[in-house]
Protein backbone atom coordinates (compact mmCIF):
# COMPACT_ATOMS: atom_id res chain seq x y z
CA UNK A 1 0.00 0.00 0.00
CA UNK A 2 1.15 3.49 -1.17
CA UNK A 3 0.50 6.34 1.36
CA UNK A 4 -0.31 9.22 0.00
CA UNK A 5 -2.02 11.45 1.78
CA UNK A 6 -1.18 15.42 1.07
CA UNK A 7 -0.14 17.17 4.55
CA UNK A 8 -3.57 19.08 4.15
CA UNK A 9 -5.09 15.77 4.32
CA UNK A 10 -3.18 14.55 6.83
CA UNK A 11 -3.77 17.71 9.36
CA UNK A 12 -7.51 16.40 9.36
CA UNK A 13 -7.28 13.04 11.13
CA UNK A 14 -4.33 14.40 12.98
CA UNK A 15 -6.34 17.46 14.37
CA UNK A 16 -9.86 17.03 13.06
CA UNK A 17 -10.14 20.70 11.66
CA UNK A 18 -8.79 22.74 8.66
CA UNK A 19 -5.26 22.90 7.96
CA UNK A 20 -3.54 26.76 7.92
CA UNK A 21 -1.32 26.78 4.61
CA UNK A 22 1.00 23.47 4.81
CA UNK A 23 4.01 23.30 2.74
CA UNK A 24 4.08 20.49 0.26
CA UNK A 25 7.44 19.11 1.99
CA UNK A 26 5.65 18.27 4.84
CA UNK A 27 3.40 15.89 3.00
CA UNK A 28 5.87 12.78 4.33
CA UNK A 29 6.08 13.90 7.85
CA UNK A 30 2.29 14.24 8.13
CA UNK A 31 1.39 10.94 6.77
CA UNK A 32 3.56 9.02 9.20
CA UNK A 33 1.81 5.52 10.66
CA UNK A 34 3.33 2.52 12.19
CA UNK A 35 3.15 -0.44 9.97
CA UNK A 36 2.63 -3.97 11.47
CA UNK A 37 1.96 -5.75 8.33
CA UNK A 38 4.67 -5.55 5.38
CA UNK A 39 5.05 -7.41 1.85
CA UNK A 40 7.59 -10.22 1.62
CA UNK A 41 8.96 -7.61 -0.90
CA UNK A 42 13.18 -7.70 -0.14
CA UNK A 43 15.01 -3.82 0.44
CA UNK A 44 18.47 -3.99 -0.66
CA UNK A 45 21.59 -3.63 1.48
CA UNK A 46 22.40 -0.62 -0.20
CA UNK A 47 19.25 0.88 -0.34
CA UNK A 48 19.29 0.72 3.95
CA UNK A 49 22.94 2.15 3.80
CA UNK A 50 21.41 4.98 2.38
CA UNK A 51 18.66 5.40 5.46
CA UNK A 52 21.90 4.59 7.48
CA UNK A 53 23.59 7.26 6.03
CA UNK A 54 20.46 9.28 6.87
CA UNK A 55 20.25 8.66 10.66
CA UNK A 56 24.10 8.90 11.25
CA UNK A 57 23.60 12.82 9.39
CA UNK A 58 21.37 13.25 12.78
CA UNK A 59 22.95 15.88 15.39
CA UNK A 60 24.47 13.93 17.76
CA UNK A 61 25.36 15.19 21.14
CA UNK A 62 29.47 16.69 20.70
CA UNK A 63 29.57 14.31 17.83
CA UNK A 64 29.97 11.94 20.29
CA UNK A 65 28.15 9.14 18.41
CA UNK A 66 26.98 7.38 21.09
CA UNK A 67 24.65 4.50 19.24
CA UNK A 68 24.87 1.63 17.08
CA UNK A 69 22.58 -0.60 14.97
CA UNK A 70 22.71 -4.35 14.98
CA UNK A 71 21.09 -5.77 12.06
CA UNK A 72 18.85 -9.21 12.48
CA UNK A 73 18.27 -10.83 9.57
CA UNK A 74 18.73 -14.40 10.36
CA UNK A 75 15.35 -15.99 10.50
CA UNK A 76 15.71 -17.86 13.34
CA UNK A 77 17.75 -15.36 15.50
CA UNK A 78 14.53 -12.71 14.28
CA UNK A 79 12.08 -15.21 15.78
CA UNK A 80 14.56 -15.48 18.92
CA UNK A 81 14.00 -11.61 19.29
CA UNK A 82 9.93 -11.60 18.47
CA UNK A 83 9.84 -14.25 20.92
CA UNK A 84 11.77 -11.55 23.36
CA UNK A 85 8.91 -8.86 22.08
CA UNK A 86 5.77 -10.19 23.13
CA UNK A 87 5.46 -12.53 19.55
CA UNK A 88 5.30 -9.36 17.41
CA UNK A 89 5.08 -10.59 13.62
CA UNK A 90 6.43 -7.93 12.36
CA UNK A 91 9.31 -8.17 14.01
CA UNK A 92 9.75 -11.30 11.76
CA UNK A 93 7.75 -9.85 8.59
CA UNK A 94 10.14 -7.04 8.05
CA UNK A 95 12.36 -7.01 5.31
CA UNK A 96 15.07 -4.88 8.15
CA UNK A 97 15.37 -5.19 11.00
CA UNK A 98 17.44 -3.09 13.87
CA UNK A 99 17.73 -3.57 17.61
CA UNK A 100 18.93 0.42 17.90
CA UNK A 101 21.79 0.91 20.62
CA UNK A 102 22.74 3.20 23.10
CA UNK A 103 26.39 2.59 22.88
CA UNK A 104 28.81 3.24 25.44
CA UNK A 105 31.17 0.22 24.74
CA UNK A 106 32.55 1.99 21.75
CA UNK A 107 32.84 5.51 23.51
CA UNK A 108 34.83 3.85 26.39
CA UNK A 109 37.03 2.32 23.59
CA UNK A 110 37.59 5.37 21.72
CA UNK A 111 38.10 7.73 24.98
CA UNK A 112 41.00 4.81 26.25
CA UNK A 113 42.73 4.63 23.19
CA UNK A 114 43.24 8.45 23.56
CA UNK A 115 44.65 7.63 27.10
CA UNK A 116 41.48 9.01 28.67
CA UNK A 117 39.52 7.37 31.71
CA UNK A 118 35.71 7.84 30.53
CA UNK A 119 34.91 7.89 34.45
CA UNK A 120 31.75 9.83 33.29
CA UNK A 121 29.78 7.16 31.81
CA UNK A 122 28.27 5.93 33.73
CA UNK A 123 26.25 8.83 34.81
CA UNK A 124 22.57 10.04 34.09
CA UNK A 125 23.66 12.89 32.02
CA UNK A 126 25.67 10.02 29.26
CA UNK A 127 22.42 7.98 29.53
CA UNK A 128 20.19 10.46 28.33
CA UNK A 129 23.07 11.63 25.47
CA UNK A 130 22.93 8.12 24.26
CA UNK A 131 19.49 7.34 24.38
CA UNK A 132 18.78 10.84 22.50
CA UNK A 133 21.54 9.90 19.95
CA UNK A 134 20.03 6.95 19.12
CA UNK A 135 16.29 8.18 19.23
CA UNK A 136 17.28 10.70 16.68
CA UNK A 137 19.32 9.01 14.33
CA UNK A 138 16.20 6.40 14.37
CA UNK A 139 13.83 8.91 13.64
CA UNK A 140 16.08 9.96 10.40
CA UNK A 141 16.41 6.68 9.17
CA UNK A 142 12.49 6.24 9.73
CA UNK A 143 11.90 9.82 7.73
CA UNK A 144 14.51 8.89 5.01
CA UNK A 145 12.19 5.47 4.94
CA UNK A 146 9.19 6.96 4.68
CA UNK A 147 10.04 9.43 2.34
CA UNK A 148 10.68 6.18 -0.20
CA UNK A 149 7.85 5.15 0.38
CA UNK A 150 8.80 2.08 2.68
CA UNK A 151 6.70 1.48 6.46
CA UNK A 152 8.33 1.23 9.64
CA UNK A 153 7.50 0.05 13.48
CA UNK A 154 9.35 1.10 16.11
CA UNK A 155 9.43 -1.90 19.12
CA UNK A 156 9.72 -0.38 22.27
CA UNK A 157 9.42 -3.99 23.36
CA UNK A 158 13.01 -4.69 22.82
CA UNK A 159 13.53 -3.47 26.37
CA UNK A 160 11.19 -6.08 28.12
CA UNK A 161 13.62 -8.50 28.49
CA UNK A 162 17.10 -6.70 27.99
CA UNK A 163 19.27 -9.30 29.58
CA UNK A 164 18.34 -12.15 27.16
CA UNK A 165 18.72 -9.68 23.85
CA UNK A 166 21.84 -8.90 24.90
CA UNK A 167 22.99 -12.18 25.69
CA UNK A 168 21.53 -12.69 22.18
CA UNK A 169 22.88 -10.11 19.82
CA UNK A 170 26.25 -10.23 21.93
CA UNK A 171 26.24 -7.03 23.53
CA UNK A 172 29.01 -5.81 25.08
CA UNK A 173 28.93 -4.25 28.90
CA UNK A 174 27.83 -0.59 29.11
CA UNK A 175 25.53 -1.28 25.50
CA UNK A 176 21.70 -1.42 25.97
CA UNK A 177 18.91 -2.12 22.98
CA UNK A 178 17.12 1.37 23.59
CA UNK A 179 13.96 0.06 20.87
CA UNK A 180 13.54 -2.16 17.85
CA UNK A 181 12.53 -0.86 14.32
CA UNK A 182 11.35 -2.45 11.41
CA UNK A 183 11.60 -1.74 7.73
CA UNK A 184 9.31 -3.33 4.99
CA UNK A 185 7.39 -2.54 1.78
CA UNK A 186 4.13 -2.01 3.82
CA UNK A 187 1.85 -4.95 2.71
CA UNK A 188 -1.35 -4.46 0.25
CA UNK A 189 -3.93 -4.32 2.86
CA UNK A 190 -1.64 -2.60 5.39
CA UNK A 191 -4.25 0.30 5.80
CA UNK A 192 -2.45 1.82 8.80
CA UNK A 193 -4.37 4.93 9.99
CA UNK A 194 -2.71 8.70 10.59
CA UNK A 195 -3.80 8.70 14.10
CA UNK A 196 -5.42 11.92 15.59
CA UNK A 197 -2.34 13.84 18.23
CA UNK A 198 -3.30 15.77 20.95
CA UNK A 199 -4.17 19.71 19.89
CA UNK A 200 -1.50 21.48 19.51
CA UNK A 201 -2.21 23.92 22.68
CA UNK A 202 -1.83 20.79 24.59
CA UNK A 203 1.62 20.27 23.73
CA UNK A 204 3.11 23.78 22.74
CA UNK A 205 2.62 26.33 25.85
CA UNK A 206 3.76 29.89 24.98
CA UNK A 207 6.38 31.37 27.71
CA UNK A 208 5.24 29.28 30.07
CA UNK A 209 3.83 25.99 31.41
CA UNK A 210 0.05 26.67 31.89
CA UNK A 211 -1.72 25.74 35.33
CA UNK A 212 -4.49 23.43 33.48
CA UNK A 213 -3.97 21.49 30.03
CA UNK A 214 -7.34 21.07 28.23
CA UNK A 215 -6.70 17.43 26.25
CA UNK A 216 -10.14 16.71 26.43
CA UNK A 217 -11.05 17.51 23.25
CA UNK A 218 -8.49 15.24 21.93
CA UNK A 219 -9.16 12.70 24.75
CA UNK A 220 -12.65 12.89 22.61
CA UNK A 221 -11.63 12.50 19.31
CA UNK A 222 -8.98 9.63 20.22
CA UNK A 223 -10.98 7.22 21.93
CA UNK A 224 -13.98 7.69 18.98
CA UNK A 225 -11.03 6.40 16.66
CA UNK A 226 -10.23 3.31 19.54
CA UNK A 227 -13.94 2.89 19.31
CA UNK A 228 -13.85 2.39 15.84
CA UNK A 229 -11.58 0.07 16.26
CA UNK A 230 -13.90 -2.04 18.38
CA UNK A 231 -11.63 -0.87 21.46
CA UNK A 232 -14.16 0.21 24.54
CA UNK A 233 -11.35 2.25 26.35
CA UNK A 234 -10.69 5.50 26.35
CA UNK A 235 -7.06 7.34 25.31
CA UNK A 236 -7.21 8.51 28.86
CA UNK A 237 -7.50 5.46 30.49
CA UNK A 238 -4.96 3.78 27.54
CA UNK A 239 -2.06 6.57 29.16
CA UNK A 240 -3.39 5.18 32.34
CA UNK A 241 -2.81 1.76 32.26
CA UNK A 242 0.53 2.36 30.35
CA UNK A 243 2.15 4.04 32.86
CA UNK A 244 0.48 1.67 35.87
CA UNK A 245 3.38 -0.35 37.38
CA UNK A 246 1.50 -3.80 36.05
CA UNK A 247 1.27 -3.26 32.95
CA UNK A 248 5.13 -2.37 31.89
CA UNK A 249 5.76 -5.30 30.52
CA UNK A 250 8.73 -5.76 32.85
CA UNK A 251 10.77 -2.65 31.86
CA UNK A 252 9.84 -1.24 35.42
CA UNK A 253 12.70 -3.00 36.29
CA UNK A 254 15.02 -1.77 33.74
CA UNK A 255 16.62 0.87 36.50
CA UNK A 256 18.34 -2.47 38.13
CA UNK A 257 19.11 -3.85 34.91
CA UNK A 258 20.93 -0.32 33.30
CA UNK A 259 22.79 -0.20 36.62
CA UNK A 260 24.23 -3.15 36.29
CA UNK A 261 25.52 -3.06 33.13
CA UNK A 262 27.10 0.69 33.85
CA UNK A 263 24.85 2.72 32.62
CA UNK A 264 22.94 5.38 34.92
CA UNK A 265 24.03 4.38 38.12
CA UNK A 266 24.96 8.11 39.50
C1 LIG B 1 10.02 4.15 21.11
C2 LIG B 1 8.77 3.52 20.54
C3 LIG B 1 8.47 2.22 20.81
C4 LIG B 1 7.36 1.58 20.23
N1 LIG B 1 7.14 0.26 20.44
C5 LIG B 1 6.18 -0.39 19.75
C6 LIG B 1 6.04 -1.81 19.85
O1 LIG B 1 6.75 -2.50 20.59
N2 LIG B 1 5.08 -2.40 19.07
C7 LIG B 1 4.28 -1.69 18.23
O2 LIG B 1 3.45 -2.30 17.55
N3 LIG B 1 4.38 -0.35 18.13
C8 LIG B 1 5.32 0.32 18.86
N4 LIG B 1 5.47 1.66 18.73
C9 LIG B 1 4.56 2.42 17.85
C10 LIG B 1 3.57 3.25 18.64
O3 LIG B 1 2.59 2.40 19.20
C11 LIG B 1 2.94 4.26 17.68
O4 LIG B 1 3.94 5.13 17.21
C12 LIG B 1 1.84 5.08 18.36
O5 LIG B 1 0.76 4.27 18.74
C13 LIG B 1 1.32 6.16 17.41
O6 LIG B 1 0.85 5.57 16.22
P1 LIG B 1 1.44 5.94 14.81
O7 LIG B 1 2.94 5.70 14.84
O8 LIG B 1 0.75 5.05 13.82
O9 LIG B 1 1.13 7.39 14.59
C14 LIG B 1 6.52 2.32 19.36
C15 LIG B 1 6.81 3.67 19.11
C16 LIG B 1 7.91 4.26 19.69
C17 LIG B 1 8.21 5.71 19.38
Amino acid sequence: MAFAESARESWGKRYGDEAPMLDASLDIFLRHRSVRKFSPMPISEGRIAGLVAAGQSASTSSNLQMWSLVSVQDPERRKQIAALCGNQKQIIECAWFFAVLLDHHRTRVVAESAGIDPDGLDTYECMLVGAIDAALAAERMVCAAEAQGLGICYIGALRNRPAEVAELLNLPHGTFGVFGLCIGVPADDEKGDIKPRLDQHAIWFEEQYPDEIDFEPYNARMSSSLAERGLTFTWAEQVGRRVQLEGMSGREALGNYLRSIGIGVR
